[in-house]
């Protein structure tokens, strides 16, 4: 609501919109390395990756801008130069008006219901001890994001509404799936700066597409000492940079959920995507 009443987009702003646990961390990396590239080579010794996670150099509007403590609009108008990236896990229908009318462009990406709600039940988890609660039980957890009782609302509601802006507005809404990066990273890095307006040139090619996709790799990212060590401040509190980087990686729910569970999401997942053109 904040954003929605004081945030002035820009039309060459760039959104991440993600459900939480669907590869934001990822897609911001790949994001900010390949927009800052010139003046940040992936491969530099002095990358803002080694000093900064991936959630302080792409904020969340409703988690670091417009937190309730601080307003900072004209702050963000004139400390980030364009093209400015930013990232939201709002759906589209609660998107701040001025983001859609902005004609801004936006990133989505999605992942797996499974693997998206077992990841996020790690992370709740994690919280939860934190603040001294009891963990949920991943049946529990299962049961919950079966019924919607998610943050930023039911997940197959999440995903249709940016799939369907996607398919209406190809040029402004980019969809990526997690598990499709994961197989090719490189096709993905260059659909990524295609749709950004700055596409790789034949000089740059397959030297910094791979050199993009190695330092935003889970396992470089996840051995920086900023990752080890450091913390990212949102409304929440700190959160441990660390906590972003699980496993990674497709299929780790066959770990977790019972086959009962995994039935019930899949045939929600069925039900919800039939006939858009979306499957898992
Ligand atoms: S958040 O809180 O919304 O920002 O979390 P998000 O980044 O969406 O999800 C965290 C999961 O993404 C995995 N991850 C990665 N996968 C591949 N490559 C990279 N670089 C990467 N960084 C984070 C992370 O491990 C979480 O997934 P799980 O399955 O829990 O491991």
């Amino acid at each position: 609501m904040a954003a929605d009443a004081c945030f002035t987009a820009r039309p060459s702003d760039i959104v991440v919109a993600t459900l939480p646990k669907s590869g934001t961390t990822w897609i911001k990396s790949l994001l900010f390395a390949t927009v800052h590239r010139r003046e940040h080579p992936a491969d530099a010794t002095d990358h803002p990756f080694n000093s900064f996670g991936p959630h302080e150099c792409i904020k969340f509007l409703e988690y670091q801008v417009y937190t309730g403590k601080k307003i900072l609009p004209d702050d963000v108008d004139d400390e980030l130069p364009d093209p400015r990236l930013f990232a939201m896990h709002v759906p589209w229908v609660a998107l701040p008006g001025a983001v859609v009318a902005s004609g801004c462009k936006i990133v989505y990406m999605c992942r797996d219901p499974k693997d998206t709600m077992v990841s996020l039940w790690h992370f709740a988890n994690k919280l939860r001890v934190n603040e001294g609660l009891e963990p949920l039980s991943v049946e529990v957890a299962a049961e919950l994001f079966c019924d919607g009782l998610s943050a930023f609302g039911p997940y197959w509601d999440h995903v249709l509404g940016y799939w369907r802006a996607h398919l209406a507005h190809p040029e402004r809404v980019l969809f990526f799936r997690y598990e499709e990066v994961w197989k090719d990273p490189p096709a993905h890095v260059r659909r990524l700066a295609a749709f950004v307006g700055l596409p790789f040139d034949v000089d740059e090619e397959n030297g910094v597409v791979d050199a993009i996709v190695k330092l935003c790799s889970f396992e470089h990212m996840g051995g920086l000492e900023v990752t080890k060590s450091g913390k990212t401040e949102f409304v929440v509190g700190a959160v441990e940079n660390s906590s972003f980087f699980r496993r990674g990686g497709v299929g780790d729910w066959a770990n977790y959920l019972s086959p009962e569970s995994a039935r019930r999401i899949d045939a929600i997942t069925k039900t919800k995507f039939k006939g858009t053109g979306l499957n898992f």
